[in-house]
């Protein structure tokens, strides 16, 4: 079993990262923010309740991620999983723990993307994801063959409305508030490790499977 937290601001790259290590270890891919979006696209009673939330650039509340999170942990078939985007607060680290304790499992490793703030802003001002397929591109880091068009499945490329600067603003600031309790959480689990992620996109991936296979964990 693998099972591997990605931790790290908005726009650190853990998306980019968790597609790859997920087509890598044949493990599924399981970001909050995604699962959070799809609601908000079914215009679901949970996609409701969140919606103000993640246009605001804050937090959703944890009653709701956690549940989420502890619905599709149970139903997960594979050997392992990467959580992109959760926990992103202690509380939430906490109620991880115990989801994972009921079903006599638990977390390998937790790989922190430490990232500046300049290179956060300008890779989310740049991003662009497909409607489609959820593939992420960037228009100068990783632009698409045929602006917005996305290379997988020739799905439309747009722009997430919480990419906008003062929304962005407002995440790093968020993040910057319950950052140091969770960091300080999985050091003391022993399970932190920490990625260079202002680097290439290539770069990080090196040092991701550097780091694991050290521990094992490839
Ligand atoms: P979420 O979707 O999780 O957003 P986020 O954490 O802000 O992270 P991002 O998706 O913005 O960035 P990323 O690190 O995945 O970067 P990416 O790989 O795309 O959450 C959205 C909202 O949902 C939250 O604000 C909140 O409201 C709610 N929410 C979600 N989870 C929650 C939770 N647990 N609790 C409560 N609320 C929750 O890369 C970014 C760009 O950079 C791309 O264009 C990419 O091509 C480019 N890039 C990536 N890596 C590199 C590199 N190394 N070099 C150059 N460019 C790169």
């Amino acid at each position: 079993m693998k099972r591997f937290i990605l931790l790290g601001p908005p726009g650190a790259g853990k998306g980019t990262q968790a597609k790859m290590l997920s087509e890598r270890l044949t493990i599924p891919h399981i970001s909050t923010g995604d699962m959070l979006r799809e609601e908000l696209k079914k215009s679901s009673e949970l996609g409701k309740q969140a919606q103000h939330y993640m246009e605001a650039g804050e937090l959703v509340p944890d009653n709701i991620v956690n549940q989420m999170i502890k619905k599709r942990i149970a139903n997960n078939n594979s050997e392992g999983f990467i959580l992109d985007g959760f926990p992103r607060a202690e509380s939430q680290a906490i109620a991880l723990e115990k989801t994972l304790k009921e079903i006599s499992q638990e977390i390998d490793s937790v790989l922190y993307f430490d990232t500046d703030k300049e290179i956060i802003i300008e890779r989310l001002e740049g991003r662009r994801v497909c409607k489609n397929c959820g593939a992420i591109f960037h228009i100068k880091n990783m632009p698409s063959q045929k602006e917005g068009v996305c290379d997988n499945c020739k799905g439309e490329l747009y722009q997430r409305s919480d990419d906008k600067r003062a929304t962005i603003e407002n995440r790093i600031n968020v993040y910057l508030e319950k950052i140091s309790p969770l960091l300080k959480f999985y050091t003391n689990n022993n399970k932190l490790i920490k990625v260079n992620a202002n680097n290439t996109t290539e770069e990080v991936n090196k040092e991701v499977l550097v780091l694991l296979k050290d521990k094992n964990l490839l």
